[in-house]
């Protein structure tokens, strides 16, 4: 087992993790935020969902994901998935103290904050929406709002299909969210799959705002790395891409993914 060798400066990888595909949604924010860093992607998508297993699963696939970065030279870490955030964060953070770790969590405070005159639904795995700090997050948030939440189980593996035409996804929304239609006004997606099946939300839910993540993680990376002195600059960066399904379709999946817009 190659162990971590030690911190490699501003001129390490930012390693990006999520349960597949989903992550990528973050990435393409990341990519714009900071065009200088090296990006390494990887989706765990042998494991997908992470959202239907339990809390220390999510922990224990996660811890090995980071531990393989940071032996390969990751200078800090994006969770880019909601489940594992909630799940991993403070533990890995606990067991890397000096690696920059960036999670990222359902947008429910900008949502609360647009006002509205509809309801905020939050749609979410449910591994996310049963632990401690979404429950922290509702608190602080859900009383200057009426807020429902889904656990979305089933969505997370039509996307990772790759194919959103597919008429099966909007039979899953439909199953999931279409009670919501015309009662809803804002929509956070939880779960860092779900924008890139934003146009069909919007097809089962209709005139609704969406909010997630992304952007927020991506200037939260460049404030971690301007702390720790590990920003690079003045650099032409790169993005690269595994999987555990190591397959050709596979590798094709997340490059057309990183391309689409959500
Ligand atoms: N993309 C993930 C998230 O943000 C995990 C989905 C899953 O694997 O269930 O929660």
């Amino acid at each position: 087992m190659t162990e971590w060798a030690g911190h490699p400066g501003a001129d390490g990888f930012v390693g990006v993790f999520d349960s597949g595909v989903g992550g990528v949604s973050v990435l393409q924010h990341l990519v714009r935020e900071l065009p200088g860093e090296e990006f390494h992607y990887f989706g765990d998508s042998a494991h997908a969902p992470y959202g239907a297993k339990t809390a220390d699963e999510v922990q224990s696939l996660s811890h090995e994901i980071a531990r393989r970065m940071l032996a390969d030279g990751a200078k800090a870490l994006v969770i880019a998935c909601n489940t594992a955030t909630s799940a991993a964060a403070p533990y890995l953070r606990a067991h890397y103290p000096q690696i920059p770790i960036i999670g990222v969590e359902p947008a429910l405070k900008p949502a609360v904050l647009a006002g509205g005159s509809g309801k905020v639904l939050v749609m979410a795995t449910e591994v996310t929406l049963a632990l401690d700090k979404f429950h922290r997050l509702e608190e602080q948030w859900a009383q200057d709002a009426q807020v429902v939440t889904v656990a979305c189980g089933g969505l997370v593996e039509c996307v990772e299909r790759g194919d959103l035409d597919d008429p099966a996804l909007h039979e899953v929304l439909e199953r999931l969210v279409g009670r919501y239609r015309g009662d809803v006004d804002r929509v956070v997606l939880g779960c860092t799959h779900y924008p890139f099946a934003r146009k069909q939300i919007a097809d089962v839910l209709g005139d609704v705002r969406f909010f997630d993540g992304g952007e927020g993680t991506a200037r939260q990376l460049r404030r971690m790395l301007e702390s720790h002195g590990l920003l690079r600059e003045g650099y032409h960066g790169s993005v690269s891409f595994a999987s555990s399904i190591d397959t050709p379709e596979e590798a094709a999946l997340y490059q057309r993914f990183f391309n689409l817009p959500c």
